[in-house]
């Protein structure tokens, strides 16, 4: 995976991880940094492209792919892990908010990815990292 010069999408980038990663990709030359978050206002960090996105919203992901048509990396970091107890009350609620987090709103992302990216993603270093417990994990093309 090639971070210099590439412009990346980080899901969940206001805090933890996300926001790690946003950081990380600044530090190592990534030419653009788009920063995607439920509240984007509260994203810490200067020098990214502040993006509205809750993604189990398809509203914010097409809006979200339709603004961004120039990235490459995407990393679907959002995510949440509520740890219900199996025979809780609000189990089985939990468990849909947690499969709609991680994984429809990262396939959601995903396939918009593939959708715009049939014009960006012709040369070589594109990825797509999941890093939700979901676990499905970077994606170079030609691997
Ligand atoms: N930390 C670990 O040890 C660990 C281990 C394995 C996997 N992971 C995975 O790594 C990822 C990040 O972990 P973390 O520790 O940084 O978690 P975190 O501190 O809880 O941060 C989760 C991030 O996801 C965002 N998010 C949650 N639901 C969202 C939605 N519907 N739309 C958009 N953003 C949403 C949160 O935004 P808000 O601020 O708006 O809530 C926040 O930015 C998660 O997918 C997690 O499952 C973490």
């Amino acid at each position: 995976m090639k971070i210099r010069d590439s412009v990346a999408f980080v899901t969940g980038a206001n805090r933890g991880i996300g926001l790690a990663f946003a950081q990380e990709l600044l530090t190592g030359g990534a030419r653009k940094v788009y920063a995607a978050a439920r509240q984007p206002e509260r994203i810490p960090l200067a020098g990214v492209e502040s993006v509205r996105l809750d993604v189990t919203s398809p509203e914010d992901v097409a809006a979200a792919a339709r603004q961004c048509t120039d990235v490459n990396l995407l990393i679907n970091n959002a995510g949440i892990a509520l740890w219900t107890g199996f025979l809780a009350p609000d189990s089985i609620e939990a468990a849909r908010s947690e499969m709609e987090t991680n994984t429809s709103g990262g396939r959601a992302c995903r396939s918009r990815r593939h959708r715009y990216g049939q014009r960006n993603y012709s040369s070589k270093g594109q990825a797509y990292i999941r890093s939700s417990t979901s676990a499905e994990r970077s994606r170079s093309r030609g691997r």
